[in-house]
């Protein structure tokens, strides 16, 4: 059995920098293109550190055709700034992370009220708004205590695009389809497994992530909204390498690296359960229609033959392991 999809985009990726950029930008460069992440260390704040970042990102590929979307770190900005930001090439949107909420997030909103007008500028400019929505409640409840903050944005700022990132609960996913102007995205690691799989038996460092996969029904949910072919749900891996040593500590960073096994675990589940014709949407169908992406067409074709997954992959001095390290997938990318 073969699956091809077109122009496939990961619409949320960590790359990072250095000599980790240089291990994992070929591992996502299967896919057309990809929003890349801003919060490097310091966050990438503006137009000219954007660029050089983007710069970086293309070196690293070596000549794969694979457009970096890239995304500024938000902070509170005036008309010019953002207008340099719209005129600066490769740019997206803006990562709104709420100051300390993730890795590298020190630098982002402690006060909403202090962005309203920056966001007002966004909505009249058509500036796409990627949140990172979570509180600093308990652990389990973050996501759904900032689904207040994502109907407040919705209703003030009727034609701000919002993408509500990497989102984990049924409550989000009915949120979703309460607001037009709300769209999301969804990890592979948030449509297969629970907090069960983190920390049920022999706690599972390289699962662990923010937010942190919630219960069986948040799970279902997203599923089932990505296998139903939500127009407004996206796949967003937000695979997000850290070094082994990080992982496997006293103290886990937050974060799985997803990236090299996300296509053939989503052809795996597209197709298990009977919706590989949903696949093409979610993967790059529903982010060119909701934000006008035009990624340069590029197939790559699925097949069942399987993937042994490497236990770690190692190169530039770096070492990390991927979801699924050691284990053999059932499909894999035909080369
Ligand atoms: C991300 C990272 O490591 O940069 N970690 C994570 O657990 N998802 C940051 C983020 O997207 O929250
Ligand atoms: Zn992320």
């Amino acid at each position: 059995m073969e699956l091809t999809l077109d122009s496939p985009l990961d619409m949320h990726l960590h790359l990072r920098d250095g000599d980790m950029l240089k291990l994992t930008a070929p591992l996502s460069s299967d896919f057309a293109g990809a929003v890349i992440m801003p919060n490097l260390v310091p966050p990438v704040t503006t137009p000219d550190m954007m660029l050089a970042y983007a710069e970086r990102i293309r070196a690293a590929l070596d000549g794969a055709a694979f457009t970096p979307y890239m995304s500024l770190f938000f902070t509170a900005l005036d008309e010019k700034a953002l207008q340099a930001a719209i005129s600066t090439p490769g740019f997206f949107g803006f990562k709104l992370y709420p100051a300390g909420i993730t890795t590298n997030s020190e630098g982002g909103v402690s006060n909403l009220a202090e962005a309203e007008r920056t966001l007002k500028l966004m909505e009249e400019m058509g500036i796409p708004l990627l949140v990172h929505g979570e509180s600093h409640g308990f652990v389990m409840d973050r996501e759904q205590e900032f689904l207040s903050v994502y109907r407040h944005l919705a209703t003030a700022y009727p034609k701000l695009r919002i993408s509500m990132e990497h989102i984990t609960t049924a409550a989000a996913v009915e949120l979703l389809d309460e607001f037009p102007n709300l769209c999301a995205t969804v990890t592979l690691q948030h449509l297969l497994i629970t907090l069960d799989d983190v920390a049920g038996g022999m706690l599972q460092p390289h699962l662990f992530c923010k937010p942190i996969a919630k219960r069986p029904a948040d799970r279902e949910a997203l599923l089932q909204a990505a296998l139903n072919g939500h127009p407004r749900l996206m796949f967003g891996s937000d695979s997000a390498p850290h070094p082994r040593c990080k992982k496997e500590a006293c103290g886990c960073a937050a974060g799985v690296f997803t990236a090299p096994v996300a296509l053939p675990k989503l052809a795996e589940l597209f197709t298990t359960h009977g919706a590989a014709d949903k696949l093409q949407g979610f993967i790059s169908g529903n982010a060119c229609r909701l934000y006008g992406l035009k990624p340069a067409s590029k197939q790559v074709t699925l097949c069942d033959t399987p993937m042994q997954v490497p236990a770690r992959y190692r190169s530039y001095g770096q070492e990390v392991v991927p979801m699924y390290a050691g284990q053999t997938l059932p499909w894999s990318i035909k080369n």
